[in-house]
């Protein structure tokens, strides 16, 4: 075997899924999957009323029913230490089991162990509560006047210039945007199992996107040494974003494994997935943009309402967007959050700036057409050069180039500028951009690193996978740094016990841990140096496992931590996208066909071109999901979604979905980290939404303003 040094230059390489075979042979195990000794099911029963306390939960008929170990309910339910009130680190969210009031419908009030999961989901169904009802509010919109400042976090009104200085101006938008609740709908439920060994040390195998994060907050619900808390989620069936936090049912799992003292598996149902694991929160937005008759921007003022729950506070960047992605001397933003009787909204893919960006694009849209300007020529003419927010240069930003490889690859020059006027047969033709930005941020993250005697390198990172490929994009960094094949390269993650990495979510996860991966394999590569008798920094050709037998060493593994330098402050640093679509509409029913989308993105060094573009995709069809069909329909009547289920709440198919083409600037921004990137998996999403609605008025003169665009709408 020749494990000589190759300049080999692997980043960028079309890697396949270095876990695709497993994901398509079955041989992926999810949370739910692990067979565990004496396992038994835990099933969840929710409350019937929207609020309220529950006075007393008659079990009987459920615990004499045939295999029945538990029916834990708030009266007889064993304490979750850090739930107490006195408890140094109280853990966040909904305590469940842990006192006797109900805030929303479907909150569970009692839970069901069972040695089968058909035996406990009866037995779950044979509970009945008697509860004091209390009023409810869940209607948003009837709501509106009782939007509160954001309390918790960092959120901040702001002002540059003049608020609301597109009043003066001499052409003017304002106009308002409504965007549904929408769910996350991963395609793998929230599952979590969890078992006990003695009183101090717990197991799980649980949903996550951070097993850190879920390590601290079992350990902090329960009292425990953080080492003895152990989280494995090796792989992950979708999540986007609803797997950011622990939720109170994977504590109540562990509560229940307590009582029972057996493993214990609960699955949330489909219809629980639409309660208890977040959601991206409706939300109406006015901007108003003001600008000369030459289109450049005087003012933006950007307002946001959004739904939160009244247990938690739920926040997000829904304003943000509108401080920094155009040249306006006057900015400001307002938010507030109205506290309703509803599950706890969370992150979803693109979370507040696709949300934000839908309203700011559209808005930029309308403008265009009263300017009798091309919608890319108002956005040139307003590109913002640094970041006025900030008042930092960016580390980098490509947008312009964005602009024109999306406008050639659409075919932006069919494009007709009076809307309504494009036919092809009997179907209107129109196109329509729609743009955005997010954060390319970096955390603290450790690589541990082994060279073994044949030449092989195995790498460790408490991270996780929720199915951008990250295993895949951490070899080929290994590989380029290393000169390696990456078939000598594996890496693992989705275990606690690894060493430290953050959550993945934010986009974050390439440059953090790919830094980390990087700076581990450039310390290995050093020490191999040191060994050959060479420089440190040496470029000559080495052969480490020779060098390995050479010292008779049997192994050698370092841990290395990567984490941004000072630089950081110094710039502004972002991903930006321009997404393209092209639209038919059908003038008589309304019936909207989409053509094509195009979505070019400027995040920095692409590592992998073959997973880049598969997120890219994905994130536009999530942008589909959210401008055409999804939309959470609430009765206020009985404070109940009406359509918690995949029949009912429309998630694009596969008849949906037109070509998607992804195309990146690919160029490398290496102030944020060593190998360049800046992230896509939010950016993929941001933007989508505006493009569709964009090109749906460029087909027909209608705006729509309220999501989703469906055929009533058009007719
Ligand atoms: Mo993403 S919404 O940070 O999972």
């Amino acid at each position: 075997m020749n494990n000589t040094v190759i300049k080999k230059d692997a980043i960028g390489d079309p890697l396949s899924r270095v876990d695709g075979r497993l994901k398509v042979t079955g041989g992926a195990k999810y949370s739910g999957e692990y067979k565990v000794a004496g396992l038994t099911y835990a099933v969840l029963v929710p409350a019937t009323i929207t609020s309220g306390t529950i006075i007393a939960v008659d079990t009987k008929a459920a615990e004499w029913a045939p295999g029945v170990l538990a029916v834990i309910t708030p009266f007889n339910a064993s304490k979750v230490p850090g739930y107490q009130a006195d408890a140094a680190k109280p853990i966040k969210g909904l305590k469940l089991f842990n006192d006797n009031k109900v805030y929303f419908n479907g909150q569970p009030i009692a839970m069901v162990v069972a040695d089968t999961f058909e035996r406990a989901t009866y037995a779950a169904s044979l509970v009945k509560a008697t509860y004091e009802k209390q009023p409810f509010e869940t209607n948003f919109h009837r709501n509106l006047d009782k939007g509160v400042v954001p309390q918790n976090g960092n959120y901040k009104d702001y002002v540059r210039g003049e608020v609301n200085a597109y009043k003066n101006a001499p052409v003017q938008i304002e106009q308002e945007y409504t965007l549904p609740s929408e769910m996350h709908n991963p395609m793998e439920l929230h599952v979590t199992t969890a078992f006990w060994d003695g009183d101090d040390k717990v197991t799980l195998y649980t949903k996550s996107q951070g097993v850190k994060g879920s390590q601290r907050a079992i350990a902090t619900a329960f009292n425990l040494d953080p080492t003895n808390v152990q989280i494995n989620s090796h792989f992950v069936g979708g999540a986007f974003g609803s797997s950011l936090r622990t939720w109170p049912h994977e504590v109540a799992a562990v509560q229940a494994a307590k009582m029972v003292k057996r493993p214990v598996k609960l699955t949330l149902t489909r219809e629980q997935m639409f309660t208890l694991v977040g959601y991206r929160p409706q939300t109406i937005q006015k901007i108003g943009l003001g600008a000369t008759a030459d289109g450049k921007l005087v003012g933006i003022t950007h307002e946001s309402h959004s739904q939160t729950a009244v247990y938690e506070e739920f926040t997000e960047n829904s304003v943000n967007v509108s401080r920094f992605l155009y040249n306006s001397p006057n900015a400001n933003t307002l938010y507030k959050v109205i506290p309703l009787n509803v599950g706890v909204p969370a992150p979803m893919r693109g979370p507040g700036e696709a949300t934000g960006s839908f309203a700011l694009e559209s808005a930029l849209d309308e403008l265009s057409y009263k300017l009798n300007l091309d919608p890319i020529e108002l956005r040139l003419r307003n590109y913002a050069d640094i970041d006025l927010e900030r008042n930092l240069p960016w580390s980098s930003k490509y947008l312009k180039e964005c602009y024109q490889q999306g406008a050639d690859a659409i075919g932006w020059n069919q494009r007709a500028t009076q809307p309504g006027t494009n036919r092809d047969g009997e179907w209107l033709v129109g196109y329509g951009i729609g743009c955005g930005a997010f954060g390319a941020y970096r955390s603290l993250t450790q690589a541990k690193i082994k060279l073994l005697p044949n030449g092989t390198v195995n790498i460790q990172s408490a991270t996780s996978d929720i199915g951008p490929g990250t295993a895949t994009a951490m070899v080929l960094i290994a590989a380029d740094t290393l000169g390696l094949p990456a078939d000598k390269i594996t890496f693992e993650l989705g275990n606690s016990a690894f060493p430290v990495a953050p959550t993945q979510g934010g986009s974050a996860t390439v440059s953090s841990v790919g830094s980390a991966v990087h700076d581990a394999c450039v310390a290995l590569k050093q020490k191999l140096y040191v060994l050959a008798g060479k420089s440190e920094n040496s470029t000559d050709e080495i052969d480490y496992a020779n060098i390995l037998q050479q010292h008779n060493l049997p192994s050698l593994e370092l841990t290395q931590e990567s984490k941004s330098g000072a630089d950081g402050q110094k710039y502004s640093m972002y991903s930006f996208s321009a997404h393209f679509a092209q639209v038919y509409v059908h003038p008589l029913t309304g019936v909207v066909k989409i053509k094509k989308v195009v979505a070019v993105v400027d995040a920095g060094k692409i590592v992998n071109h073959k997973t880049a573009s598969s997120q890219m995709i994905g994130g536009a069809v999530g942008g589909i999901g959210m401008a055409m069909t999804e939309e959470a329909v609430f009765d206020d009547r009985y404070g109940r979604y009406i359509n918690g289920n995949f029949a009912d709440y429309h998630v694009p198919v596969n008849a949906d979905i037109p070509q998607i083409q992804a195309i990146f600037i690919d160029k490398a921004d290496t102030i944020i980290n060593p190998v360049g990137t800046k992230g896509i998996g939010e950016i993929s999403l941001i933007g989508v939404a505006a493009a569709l609605a964009n090109a749906v008025y460029n087909a027909t003169g209608k705006r729509v303003r309220e999501l989703p665009i469906t055929p009533d709408k058009l007719i």
